[in-house]
């Protein structure tokens, strides 16, 4: 018990406002799971961040409990990792609001995701869509987390997230871990299938491939993928950002080097490499698919793990957070 309180804390998230992708496998979760023996874990479905953009209630519902399923199917061992569900532990809301009286709003205007969400939501700017980092902030401080396993687009919200802290800290004293981001070498920036200059994401069908595709469907979305017409396989993201995306696909997947990769496929044309990435993916994802099914068709079980996974999450969250409340003078209850 005395050595797992010693532990290091880490902290993360992903939205269920679409299927997961191989891009969040890539970029977040296979660092979830590498990390859960040496550190104390806290993984979160970030339901409220979600609805910054709109969904269909029915499909958010489904989605969050597919994802659980998931992040355990993935090898997240819910003995020893604390998994839950954002809005089921209301202390998020309480501290996002606390912590937005203490972000200025140049610092919401300059957040990169926040531009180009208002560009593709250009209909429906909401308050929610700008104070969104200010809640991912909550997420993390809540739990005086150490490291924030993410993928290089979140790079951003995770220093604003200490920024916020330190002035936080600088104001009422220490208060909050000064958290780190944790972005992995290989994978961090998972680009889409059909247009190499911007990245995979869930709401992107053609270009992005999803945890739960079938075989047949990733086969065919690496045979349409973006390459160029000099038939060579080699890594130069700037003069063949496609093929040098399938390259990183590639090594990620079979955990082969990317100058292994470069020769294997030397002088073979693109005919051979792109089913041979797709392959590797298929084999990559195949295990992670039939045990999500089997998850899934298993709600009672699931419910038990986001059930208890709140309750953990709360008796530490209820901590930070009437420290906090004390600090700023509020009264106690
Ligand atoms: P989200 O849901 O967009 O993405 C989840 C995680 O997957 C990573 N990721 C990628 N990595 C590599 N290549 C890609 N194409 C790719 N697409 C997604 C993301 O970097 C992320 O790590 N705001 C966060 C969710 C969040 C959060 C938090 C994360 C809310 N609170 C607290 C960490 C800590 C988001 O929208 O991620």
């Amino acid at each position: 018990m005395e050595s797992q309180n010693q532990k290091k804390r880490i902290f993360s998230g992903i939205q269920p406002s679409g299927e997961l992708t191989l891009g969040s496998y890539m970029g977040a979760i296979r660092n979830w799971v590498t990390l859960q023996d040496e550190y104390e874990c806290i993984y979160c479905i970030v339901d409220m961040h979600a609805i910054t953009v709109r969904q269909v209630p029915a499909e958010l519902r489904r989605r969050s409990l597919v994802q659980l399923a998931e992040y355990i199917a993935c090898g997240l061992d819910p003995s020893k990792n604390v998994m839950f569900i954002q809005s089921h532990v209301p202390q998020h809301a309480e501290l996002s609001w606390i912590l937005g009286c203490y972000t200025q709003f140049g610092e919401l205007s300059r957040m990169t995701q926040f531009k180009m969400k208002s560009q593709q939501h250009a209909d429906n700017i909401t308050a929610g869509l700008f104070t969104y980092p200010v809640l991912m902030a909550a997420d993390i401080l809540l739990y005086q987390a150490d490291l924030v396993p993410v993928g290089e687009d979140q790079k951003q919200h995770v220093e604003l997230c200490r920024d916020i802290a330190q002035r936080f800290n600088g104001l009422y004293s220490d208060t909050f871990t000064l958290p780190e981001p944790f972005i992995p070498k290989l994978g961090a920036r998972i680009m889409s299938l059909g247009d190499p200059g911007s990245k995979m994401s869930k709401s992107d069908p053609d270009g992005c491939v999803y945890m739960m595709d079938k075989p047949e469907d990733i086969q065919r979305k690496f045979k349409r993928a973006v390459t160029d017409c000099e038939a060579a396989v080699k890594f130069d993201k700037v003069n063949k950002p496609g093929v040098s995306n399938l390259l990183t696909i590639y090594c990620a997947a079979s955990g082969k080097t990317v100058q292994e990769a470069e020769e294997a496929f030397a002088g073979q044309g693109y005919g051979v490499f792109k089913p041979a990435v797709a392959d590797a993916v298929v084999e990559l994802m195949r295990p992670i698919r039939e045990e999500t099914e089997r998850l899934i068709a298993d709600k009672s079980y699931l419910e038990s793990v986001y059930r208890d996974g709140a309750r953990r999450a709360q008796g530490i969250a209820q901590k930070t957070l009437s420290k906090v409340q004390r600090k700023i003078g509020f009264l106690a209850r």
